[in-house]
């Protein structure tokens, strides 16, 4: 065997204490594997004095970053610090540092990689190093080395799937138990699931990083992260919930990114699935893709999206493609995206839709708004009238045929102004029941 390779680790939270668990549980087989011993040689913290999931020796902490990426001992730098107060820019000049000292860094950064992917993956094309990020979308799941190298030779055509554990473990939390939002996103960040700032997974930005993240490698274009739609699940209620199981759907969050004629869409937001979609029965922190590749038809991969062990999964992998790179003097085959495709504007999409009104509990009120809606185009697959009990306001529930965004946002706001309308109190696209159907 050659000598040891030193891994130096920056932060040591819920992914880095999986990291290092591995690391230590699975020594030999970790050495076996890589070819030779992965020795930790400092693990960088903001507080030394915080109490760690897995024993460690204390000697092993540190402070000080720039001693570990400048040393010289240490060709090999795994990044699990996230964005430190709020910032994904220390992170980003971070990695860049480590880059330019011919390191190979992992990350699990999936902010980082879908706001700076192509000034990174430049820095690391001209670095003697390489740069990993496997665990920046999908935690347990091989969806990157997947897109690179097992579909290289398919044109991808769509992606859909659950790529956020925190939101899918409340959604699923909140469907089965009734709990509150409030009570199961404490529970989310309680097992490790949610960033550190939780506005991310909940407001659907952190789904859009790694849906711009996994678009830009499957179409091979740059996908900034604003020309992502997204939709967080702030906004469901209980009675959203109850309503979708009335109908025979359950809400997900959902991440789509579809190539179309003249360019590719890419999209996060809630949405109705039918309970007989293979997407209804991923549950709590799991995560599911779909892929359609024109040579390998669908595909779909399936695993735990978040928490400390899956995510660590991911990271040793990374680490240990970088070690047997390191030992045969070889990086890693990265693709920097380079086209620039039209990125299509949500107005643009066809979907179905969940509309729940809170309407004057009086006759003619369904008439006068399936005139407005009428008017745009809008024509109705089903009306319900929830609740018996004939309180003022009530709800009456549509669910649209399929529509184009534009004429569905213009249709609501007539519907929003007739007098029998107290309001529209939610909007949520509704997904047909063949995977990657439904919506344009
Ligand atoms: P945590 O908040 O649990 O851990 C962050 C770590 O970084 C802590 O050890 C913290 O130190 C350290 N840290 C923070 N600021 C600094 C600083 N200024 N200098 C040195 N160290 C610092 O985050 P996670 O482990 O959950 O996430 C890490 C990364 O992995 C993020 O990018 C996240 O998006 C990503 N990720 C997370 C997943 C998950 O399931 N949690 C899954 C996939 C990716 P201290 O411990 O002393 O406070
Ligand atoms: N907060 C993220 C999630 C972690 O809940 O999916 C995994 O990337």
């Amino acid at each position: 065997l050659d000598k040891p390779i030193k891994v130096g680790i920056i932060g040591m939270g819920t992914v880095g204490s999986g990291v290092v668990k591995i690391l230590i549980e699975n020594r030999d087989h970790i050495t076996q594997q890589a070819g030779v011993s992965v020795d930790i040689s400092r693990i960088v913290v903001k507080n030394p004095e915080k109490n760690r999931a897995v024993d460690i020796d204390p000697y092993l902490l540190s402070t000080d970053i720039h001693e570990l990426i400048n040393d010289p001992t240490v060709p090999l730098i795994v990044e699990l610090v996230g964005c430190p107060n709020g910032s994904s820019a220390i992170a980003k000049d971070w990695i860049l540092q480590a880059l330019a000292q011919n390191k190979h860094v992992v990350t699990a950064n999936k902010e980082v990689i879908a706001k700076y992917g192509t000034q990174l993956l430049e820095a690391a094309e001209k670095s003697a190093g390489g740069l990993y990020y496997e665990a920046s979308v999908a935690g347990g799941i091989p969806i990157i080395k997947t897109l690179q190298e097992s579909l290289a030779g398919n044109r991808i055509q769509s992606i859909m799937g659950i790529i956020n554990g925190t939101t899918n473990y409340m959604l699923t939390q909140m469907t089965r138990f009734n709990q509150s939002f409030d009570s199961v996103l404490k529970e989310a960040q309680r097992l490790g699931y949610a960033e550190a700032d939780p506005t991310s997974d909940v407001e659907g930005y952190d789904a859009a990083y790694k849906i711009a993240i996994l678009s830009s490698i499957a179409f091979q274009t740059k996908v900034p992260v604003e020309s992502v739609h997204c939709e967080g699940i702030t906004k469901i209620t209980a009675e959203d919930i109850q309503n979708a199981a009335n109908l025979g759907y359950v809400i997900k969050l959902v991440a789509i990114a579809k190539r179309l004629k003249d360019g590719i869409q890419v999209r996060v937001h809630p949405t109705f699935i039918p309970k007989t979609h293979p997407l209804a029965s991923v549950n709590d922190a799991f995560n599911a893709i779909f892929l359609q590749g024109d040579a390998v038809g669908d595909l779909m991969l399936y695993g735990k999206g978040a928490g400390m062990l899956p995510t660590g999964s991911a990271v040793i992998a990374d680490i240990i493609d970088a070690v047997r790179n390191i030992r045969f003097n070889c990086k890693p085959r990265l693709s920097v995206p380079n086209k620039t495709e039209h990125i299509s504007s949500i107005n643009d999409t066809v979907s179905r839709f969940y509309i729940n009104t809170k309407v004057v509990d009086k006759p003619g009120v369904l008439a006068d708004i399936a005139t407005a809606l009428g008017e745009e185009n809008v024509s109705l697959q089903s009306v319900i009238q929830m609740g018996i009990d004939h309180n003022d306001p009530v709800s009456l529930v549509f669910i649209t045929h399929e529509v184009k965004e534009i004429n569905l946002r213009k249709a609501l706001e007539k519907v929003s102004q007739l007098p029998t309308v107290y309001k529209i109190a939610n909007v949520i696209r509704v997904e047909g029941a063949n995977i990657n159907g439904g919506t344009n």
